[in-house]
């Protein structure tokens, strides 16, 4: 039977329905299948990848080509969730144009159906550069960590009353210059909530509490791989880090003994 895909325009329907959306960040072929299987509805391509991939301190290095390869997988094994490029620092900020163009590779290289970039205001013309091409953008408000050196480290957002009516007008205009939807970052939840409550198109959370109108998580993060740091707003659904230690020590000690590999796996 064919796959119903999820579309930007289906995510839009869901709020309206009050259907909450999941989204998890992905970066090979293996995860998003069984993320695809699980029934996800949208497979971020996170630049998070420079920090739970490419072992960098923060996502400032990730480049362009590196997001490429990595949706490309991503998209190879998805048939339901939409998947989302997310644009890296310096690939969107210089100009409308080459905002349009780097979205552009997103979806003819990399197979994405749509793209993902930080901030507000100050990138209604890059956003709206993109949707003309055909190509429907997801917003990023809140702790948009490529500005990390700007906020002096990864830190809640929006905790006055004055930031955060900032936040909500800059949702707004978001919404207004075409997003299907907003990532709400590292913000108090009573700033998730208003939020949410004040745009039409829906908002999905990682740290902006629980009435966002969906979640995503760091794939990373909800499978325990990633154990650098653990911030307040993940929660792990299994803990893989030791499960795959004790693999990888199995192997070892089977080889150092001679007892892999067994006459089972031995061509006669
Ligand atoms: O890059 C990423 O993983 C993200 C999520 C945290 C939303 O932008």
């Amino acid at each position: 039977m064919a796959v119903k895909k999820v579309t930007a325009v289906a995510l839009l329907e869901m709020k309206q329905r009050g259907q909450k959306i999941t989204m998890l960040t992905a970066y090979d072929y293996c995860t998003a299948l069984l993320m695809d299987q699980s029934e996800i509805d949208v497979l971020l391509v996170g630049d998070s990848l420079g920090m739970v991939v490419m072992g960098e301190e923060n996502t400032l290095s990730v480049t362009m080509d590196q997001m490429i390869h990595h949706t490309l997988a991503v998209a190879r094994g998805t048939k339901r969730a939409l998947v989302v490029g997310d644009m890296p620092f310096m690939s969107y900020q210089l100009s409308p144009e080459q905002a349009a163009e780097n979205a552009g590779r997103f979806v003819k290289e990399g197979r994405a159906a749509a793209v993902k970039l930080e901030g507000g205001a100050d990138f209604v013309p890059h956003i709206k550069a993109i949707l003309r091409c055909g190509i429907p953008v997801m917003g990023h408000l809140g702790l948009t960590p490529q500005s990390i050196h700007q906020f002096g480290g990864l830190k809640v957002q929006a905790r006055t009353d004055e930031a955060s009516a900032r936040l909500v007008k800059e949702a707004k205009m978001l919404e207004e210059a075409g997003v299907f939807s907003i990532v709400l970052e590292a913000v108090p939840s009573d700033v998730g909530t208003k939020v949410t409550q004040a745009v039409a198109v829906p908002t999905i959370g990682i740290g902006a509490g629980p009435d966002c109108d969906g979640q995503v998580l760091v794939f990373n993060d909800l499978v325990g791989l990633f154990e650098r740091f653990i911030p307040k707003f993940v929660k792990r659904y299994a803990e893989l880090a030791p499960v795959m230690r004790d693999a990888f020590a199995q192997f070892r000690d089977e080889v150092k003994s001679g007892t892999f590999p067994g006459p089972e796996h031995v061509y006669q």
